[in-house]
């Protein structure tokens, strides 16, 4: 058994190993088996103090002091080593982090286009007192033709290139029916827009397979031309700002009569025909470019529906969303809204 001094020296030693043991610790578990090895419960001080029992009274005071003292030395060692392992594998998982780099905007979707512009139509509409209506893609040749005043071999079947599905079932060519299916369900006073997509057997530049319209129904007693054209110029009026000129031109449409073609005046050149580049590109010199087709409905088309002629008028219009949106927005390329390119898409 040592005397007091020696287990003094013995207790000093342990510092020096100790400290030169954390030296070479990398790890928390090197560092977790030197603090077992040391201080544990079974460690080398614990088995050096077990060993102050043994000595006369000087030399326990003396050596007792002493473990005290390594012990304090001892856990602060470990302590110090401990933070700075720590900090040296938080500063390993942050390498090449550099926490002052602006972060990166998340993808945000946005509206497409043609939606945008829907929305911002039926809006306008229903601002006016229409209310929304929709209705199926795939319909009857009675809904999308017959009613519609175009019967079996209607030469206006022609204009459209039909999608048939079978001889009597079509994808819709045009949101018309939904006049048909509100003036069935309801009676007048009637004033909806329709908004959908629509289909024909047709594919190039200026064509798409599919593409979206916007119907408009108006029917009451007393509905003239006048409440037609003053309901269209203010729409047009709202979607492409108040200076706009609108234009109506006879027209033929089977469902109506008289029928007519609104034109406003030029998105690009202002109704001038021509800009700086010369002769303007979108109207072709014009000054006018075609919006949409109307005019009062056809007393054909209530007989369909059990109005009655007598004593109810009404005005119908309808519109390309494509069309309205190129014009809007001056996109010259009807691919852009099929393509799902989002840095044309984000822009709107
Ligand atoms: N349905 C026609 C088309 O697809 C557009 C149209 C013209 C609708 C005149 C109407 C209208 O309601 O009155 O070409």
């Amino acid at each position: 058994m040592s005397k007091g001094p020696a287990l003094v020296a013995e207790l000093e030693g342990l510092v020096g190993e100790c400290a030169a043991r954390l030296d070479q610790a990398l790890t928390l578990e090197d560092l977790e088996a030197i603090r077992v090895e040391f201080l544990g419960r079974k460690g080398r001080l614990a088995g050096l103090m077990g060993q102050l029992p043994g000595l006369d009274a000087d030399g326990r005071r003396d050596a007792g002091r002493a473990a005290n003292t390594v012990k304090q030395s001892l856990t602060g060692l470990y302590d110090a080593r401990l933070a700075a392992l720590s900090r040296a594998a938080s500063d390993a998982a942050l390498a090449g982090f550099d926490p002052t780099v602006p972060g990166l905007a998340p993808f945000g979707g946005s509206l497409h286009p043609v939606t945008l512009v829907t929305a911002e139509i039926c809006k306008a509409f229903s601002e006016l007192g229409f209310t929304i209506v929709t209705g199926p893609e795939i319909e009857t040749d009675y809904y999308n033709f017959e009613a519609l005043n175009m019967p079996p071999e209607h030469p206006a079947r022609d204009m459209q290139d039909t999608l048939y599905i079978t001889d009597n079932v079509v994808l819709r060519t045009h949101t018309s029916p939904l006049q048909i299916r509100t003036m069935l369900a309801q009676k007048p006073p009637v004033a909806v827009v329709a908004p959908g997509k629509v289909y024909r057997r047709d594919s190039d530049l200026t064509h798409t397979p599919m593409f979206h319209q916007i119907e408009g129904l108006l029917v009451d007693a007393g509905v003239s031309m006048a409440d037609l054209r003053g309901t269209l110029t203010a729409f047009v009026r709202r979607i492409f700002g108040p200076r706009t000129n609108v234009r109506f031109r006879p027209s033929f449409f089977p469902f109506t009569e008289p029928s007519a073609e609104v034109d406003i005046s030029c998105v690009l050149c202002g109704g001038k025909g021509a800009t700086e580049a010369g002769t303007c590109r979108v109207c072709k010199g014009t000054g006018f470019v075609e919006i949409l087709g109307c005019g009062m409905v056809d007393p054909n088309v209530f007989d369909a529906v059990g109005y009655d002629t007598e004593r109810y008028t009404g005005f119908a219009f309808g519109m390309g969303v494509e069309r309205v949106t190129m014009l809007k927005y001056g996109i010259g390329d009807l691919r852009m809204f099929f393509e799902n390119d989002v840095r044309f898409l984000s822009q709107f």
